[in-house]
């Protein structure tokens, strides 16, 4: 209902083609990395992980998005974790690491015409050769890139459409050039979605390459909503880019739920398909990259704005967003105040489209009141297009699109399991011969990484190990730690028992440590807070507060060296805690007076070798 329904007068626009189309649409996509945001996305067990998948990718169902861009992993903290390089050292390559190699091919397998981009933010040390920055050596950095898009190929038969320089640094002309490619586009993040003058003068490409990172519930569908659709309008950019594509890791790590949708739970199987997919759908399913914009484009007398696009073969698409202010602000950068009111708009279609008479309508409408929000349905009447015309009652946060496409599809799953809390008794021995992935379940590695290894030298029972195996400071693209930690578990775990076996490799300086109540990960890592059980291969052990090492809550002697396997066991309750070493208690009663809870976690005291087994957490 329309409060001004018999007060307000009806605004006209035009949709026309006669003068001229616009520029060319490059899609949708959402973002993979930058860092580590689809890590618990692929422990999700079958049938729904394939679900969300076919909420993402698949077309006419969901998001159908038509572009995936991914993170090419540089062994680094990159916002929610690490992800691994294809070339931990220069003379080694692997390219069945992390999982942004599956969720490629699981995209094309949905959707052949999927383009795909790859961007490093990180780059492992060696790129830098020793120096810390990826541009000294041009070649080197250009042949690592190149290496990843060849593999990509050979590996797994997938074609990398675009390449990025470098996340949101220096980009350096000489290593543009060293790649052998001009610069065909510019892309911008978090726009706002305006464009300068002189981007537009260039008359390249403009795309909003990363954008939204905005907590996945109603204001975010309608930040994603207003930006999809001005981010044309406003700044004539062609493509948006979804920060993240899902929000699948630990929800405290930062930027939490910050995704297109969230399944963060892969032990219990749930997931919900939030409303910022079918904002998305309001567009993907009834464009093409490739399609082009009209010039008769533009904002709303009242608020709001539309968009009209065109297969240039008789198809016209036009999306109508009527999202207000302070439903539709998005994380950064801050929205100037503007109005919307309802409003009635009537649409005269000319050119092509003058003989146009059936046209399929879908809805969206956020409710912030009632909180029933109506997603993406097909009104079962046509619009009705009389005199070449056709008119809307808009009220405020809807999405509106108008089309010649019949075959959009609102997709759907039965409801996924429950939402179920990380188990409190969890155990892992790594031991599994040919794993799907290079990671163990639920481990979320925060600095250095951390693998699957079969440990040829020990064919007892550490046959099959997890190894930590960055050896030097990566070029890093946030603040990782100058240890290594990888997290798991539930981040309210207060009390609990936690033990895992552990090998130091690293003879005199090497360290390794066991850890719970873990206050931080992310791109705060280095300030991670919690109890630290550390042992040396200098015989000496530690406990300490923070990851740095510097408020230390016991130390002594624990004989401890390199190369041979320790049991470390933790028990913390209330504000104390306790360690064993190979079951015998080494010290006793250290007081703990934060954190109150948090992740356990496992890593090493530098860029180190160093392995561990047999996992196994009790929480209370
Ligand atoms: C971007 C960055 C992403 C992520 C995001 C969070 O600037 O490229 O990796 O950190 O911010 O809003």
């Amino acid at each position: 209902t329309i409060s001004c329904f018999l007060g307000c007068s009806a605004e006209f626009y035009v949709i026309d083609d006669r003068i001229g189309l616009g520029r060319e649409f490059d899609g949708i996509g959402g973002l993979s990395g930058g860092g580590a945001t689809s890590r618990l996305l692929v422990n999700y067990e079958e049938p729904y992980r394939s679900h969300i998948l076919d909420f993402l990718f698949k077309p006419n169902f969901g998001a159908s998005l038509h572009i995936l861009k991914v993170e090419i992993g540089g062994d680094a903290q990159t916002t929610d974790g690490t992800e691994p390089s294809h070339m931990h050292s220069k003379d080694e390559g692997n390219f069945f690491r992390g999982y942004e190699w599956w969720l490629m091919k699981e995209a094309k397998k949905r959707n052949p015409n999927i383009k795909l981009i790859g961007l490093p933010w990180a780059f492992p040390g060696w790129v830098g050769e020793g120096t810390q920055w990826p541009y000294f050596f041009p070649n080197v950095t250009a042949d690592y890139v190149v290496t990843w898009i060849y593999g990509a190929k050979q590996h797994h038969n997938l074609e990398i459409d675009y390449i990025g320089i470098w996340n949101e640094k220096k980009y350096d002309p000489v290593y543009i050039k060293v790649k052998k490619k001009k610069l065909d586009l510019y892309s911008v993040h978090y726009p706002g979605t305006k464009t300068v003058k002189e981007a537009l003068l260039t008359e390249k490409k403009l795309w909003s390459s990363e954008d939204y990172s905005t907590f996945d519930d109603d204001i975010g569908a309608g930040c994603w909503a207003r930006i999809l659709n001005q981010n044309y309008v406003n700044g004539r950019m062609t493509s948006t880019i979804s920060w993240n594509l899902i929000a699948s890791y630990y929800e405290n790590l930062s930027f939490g739920g910050d995704g297109l949708m969230t399944a963060d739970e892969p032990w219990s199987g749930h997931y919900v398909v939030e409303s910022p997919i079918w904002m998305t759908a309001h567009t993907t399913q009834f464009t093409q990259p490739g399609w082009f914009y009209l010039q008769t484009v533009g904002n709303l007398t009242h608020g709001g704005s539309y968009v009209a696009l065109t297969d240039r073969k008789g198809n016209l698409t036009v999306v109508i967003q009527t999202m207000t202010h302070n439903h539709s602000q998005c994380i950064r950068p801050p929205l100037p105040h503007f109005d919307v009111s309802p409003q009635i708009a009537t649409f005269q279609l000319k050119g092509s489209f003058a003989h146009l008479t059936d046209l399929q309508v879908w809805y969206s409408k956020l409710d912030f009141e009632t909180k029933k929000d109506t997603l993406f349905q097909n009104l079962p009447v046509s619009t009705q297009v009389y005199n070449g015309s056709f008119t809307l009652k808009l009220d405020v946060d809807e999405v509106y699109t108008i089309t010649t496409v019949n075959t959009g599809q609102k997709g759907t799953y039965p409801e996924s399991p429950n939402s179920r809390p990380f188990p409190k008794n969890y155990s892992d021995d790594f031991t599994i011969d040919n794993p799907p992935f290079s990671e163990a379940p639920y481990f979320a590695d925060q600095t250095g990484v951390f693998e699957y290894f079969r440990n040829s030298t020990d064919n007892g029972s550490h046959a099959f190990t997890l190894r930590q195996v960055v050896t030097e400071r990566p070029v890093t693209w946030a603040r990782d730690a100058d240890q290594t930690i990888s997290i798991i578990g539930d981040y309210s775990w207060t009390d609990l028992n936690v033990s895992c076996d552990v090998l130091i490799e690293t003879p005199v300086t090497g360290g390794v440590f066991l850890a719970a109540r873990i206050d931080q990960g992310g791109e705060s890592v280095r300030e991670a807070k919690g109890v630290f059980y550390w042992i040396y291969a200098n015989g000496t052990y530690k406990v300490t507060n923070d990851i740095g090492g510097q408020r230390v809550l016991a130390e002594g002697l624990s004989g401890t060296r390199e190369g041979v396997w320790y049991t470390l066991t933790l028990r913390i309750k209330g504000y104390f805690a306790t360690g064993m070493l190979n079951g015998y208690p080494l010290w006793k009663n250290a007081v703990v007076l934060e954190p109150k809870n948090g992740w356990t976690a496992l890593g090493t005291l530098s860029f180190e070798y160093a392995q561990f087994d047999n996992f196994e957490v009790n929480a209370e």
